[in-house]
């Protein structure tokens, strides 16, 4: 794929789901970098979980974007689902990046609350992308559209790890099947209207301040309460952790690379539009990764030494719409920005122990 490079010197960047697990951490990263940066942060702090973390994120973002010399901050709520609140957000502040990570996110609870993923997932995107679209009207519009999507859109897939060759047509939550529709709609939006688009399907972030819906948050929080947790498909999964600052570290690259038309080998224009893996590509079976949780959260003393870690767990059946590997082919991503994910499991546990240690001592 043909590429062109983005400087963000004096760019005016949106994220929305900036109150978010990654979308703060990478307006941290922004913040941090030493450009002259204008930044845009939008969620509608919804309580799918803790809103508490939300304004803590939110308040690390003012610390980082206070200290930035040269940076701009302007955080608005309100939803992606609300048309006219985006529009009025593309008009005044015209992004030239625009990173989209505002969505609700999960697998089990889109068995439980499916109409807030078709509310988030599926009509916000649409605004997203739709404001995008109108901002080549009236001058330069829209230079780099970034889309989260996620590993789940591999669905059952058999064949590791996954590749974004593979297809990825057997969704097994709705969650998935938002996700994927948005890839698809991210293609037509653009070959239609030559949006450059990229799409990242996310492999499992763990980090601190991270998601309490997550296995290795709700666990922590069990234990810390004395209750037992429940390994799924008796612990026979694996999953491919990968650290929050690996990810913020490829956004970020993938950001400054702008995606270029191109001619198909049939001699027919393809669109501006490639989606990339980001994961760590090592699975890591969910019994060891229990285990170092375990001597991390002792080591930070979020638990005592003597804890019975035997007594307080079980081993229980899969969940629908878990699937029991995943496994990231990050070969593209280590070919166009020479980078793939290297936290090992250990170091990010033990800064999410530290974290959790001093956020609720
Ligand atoms: N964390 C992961 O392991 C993972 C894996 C794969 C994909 N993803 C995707 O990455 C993105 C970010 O994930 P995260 O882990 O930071 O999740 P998160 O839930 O912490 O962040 C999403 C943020 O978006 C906000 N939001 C939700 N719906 C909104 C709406 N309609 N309007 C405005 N704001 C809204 C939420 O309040 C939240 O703060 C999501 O799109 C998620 O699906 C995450």
């Amino acid at each position: 794929m043909n590429r062109k490079k983005l400087d963000f010197e004096k760019k005016t960047v949106l994220v929305t789901g900036c109150a978010g697990f990654i979308g703060s951490n990478l307006i941290i990263r922004l913040a941090k970098s030493g450009y002259g940066i204008n930044l845009i942060g939008i969620d509608d702090l919804n309580d799918y979980y803790d809103v508490e973390l939300k304004k803590y994120r939110l308040r690390e973002i003012e610390k980082a974007t206070e200290k930035a010399k040269k940076v701009s901050w302007r955080f608005m709520k309100g939803s992606i689902a609300d048309k006219e609140f985006i529009d009025e957000i593309f008009k005044r502040y015209k992004p030239e990046i625009v990173v989209n990570l505002a969505a609700q996110a999960g697998v089990r609870y889109s068995l439980v609350d499916p109409d807030s993923y078709i509310e988030s997932n599926i009509i916000g995107f649409f605004h997203i992308l739709e404001a995008c679209r109108h901002t080549y009207e009236n001058g330069d519009g829209v230079k780099h559209f970034v889309y989260a999507s996620s590993s789940s859109v591999y669905g059952m897939n058999k064949k590791f790890p996954y590749s974004t060759q593979d297809m990825t047509d057997s969704p097994v939550s709705l969650y998935a099947a938002t996700k994927k529709s948005n890839e698809l709609m991210a293609y037509a939006y653009s070959k239609l209207y030559g949006i450059p688009c990229t799409g990242l399907r996310f492999f499992t972030v763990f980090g601190p301040a991270g998601r309490p819906d997550m296995a290795y948050f709700q666990f922590t929080d069990q234990l810390r309460r004395g209750e037992t947790i429940r390994i799924f498909n008796y612990g026979n999964c694996k999953r491919d952790f990968t650290y929050i600052d690996d990810i913020v570290e490829g956004v970020v690259r993938v950001m400054a690379d702008i995606p270029e038309g191109r001619t198909g080998e049939g001699g027919e224009p393809l669109p501006p539009c490639r989606v990339y893996n980001i994961g760590n590509s090592r699975p890591e079976n969910l019994l060891d990764f229990v285990e170092i949780l375990q001597q991390e959260l002792v080591r930070a003393k979020v638990l005592p030494y003597d804890f019975n870690f035997d007594k307080h767990k079980e081993l229980v059946p899969m969940q629908p719409g878990d699937v029991p590997v995943t496994y990231a082919d990050v070969s593209e991503l280590e070919h166009d920005f020479g980078f793939r994910p290297k936290t090992d499991l250990r170091a990010g546990l033990r800064a999410f122990a530290e974290w959790y240690q001093s956020y609720y001592a």
